[in-house]
């Protein structure tokens, strides 16, 4: 059995995610989705509300674990006895950032491969943080995250 973890901030997670998310699980038999703590991001959303939305987003298909993290994501990716890191890849701008992070991890443990999937073109543009900008202005970012995270972010942003 192939495990396969999705790490990410997901502040918030978005439609994207979720897409690279079902993907994922139309490969490896299980899936777990990682949710950084990073000492050195604000993020808008706590680590318990990132995880909540997460396990919310995915409640469609039970298998699906959530967990968070910190420290060293290899280090994650070991303790739950995965072999392969999905990342989305969204355009070239993503590219050398991943490139590095999946080349360093290499680096730490080599028996861990990183696998990229191209975002479907639905989604090619999207990200947490411009959500964030466009729900601060009052925009409508319906269809491009979960109800739930819309919700949310109208709440957390008022
Ligand atoms: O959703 P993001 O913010 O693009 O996800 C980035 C993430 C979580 C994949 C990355 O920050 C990460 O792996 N953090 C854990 C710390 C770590 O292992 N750093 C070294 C990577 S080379």
């Amino acid at each position: 059995m192939t495990i396969a973890v999705v790490p990410g901030s997901f502040d918030p997670i978005t439609a994207g995610h979720i897409d690279i998310i079902r993907r994922a699980k139309d490969l490896y038999e299980h899936v777990i989705v990682g949710v950084v703590i990073n000492p050195g991001k604000k993020p808008l959303f706590s680590l318990e509300e990132r995880v909540e939305m997460v396990k919310d987003a995915v409640s469609w298909d039970p298998t699906i674990a959530v967990d968070s993290f910190t420290g060293l994501l290899v280090d994650f990716v070991k303790l739950h006895n995965a072999k392969v890191i999905v990342r989305g890849l969204r355009a070239v701008s993503d590219f050398e950032h991943e490139f590095q992070m999946a080349q360093l991890n290499r680096r730490l443990n080599a028996r861990i491969e990183t696998v990229f999937m191209m975002a479907s073109p639905e989604y090619a543009y999207l990200s947490s943080s411009i959500i964030k900008e466009i729900a601060m202005y009052d925009g409508s970012v319906k269809g491009l995250v979960s109800p739930n995270v819309e919700a949310l972010l109208r709440k957390a942003l008022a």
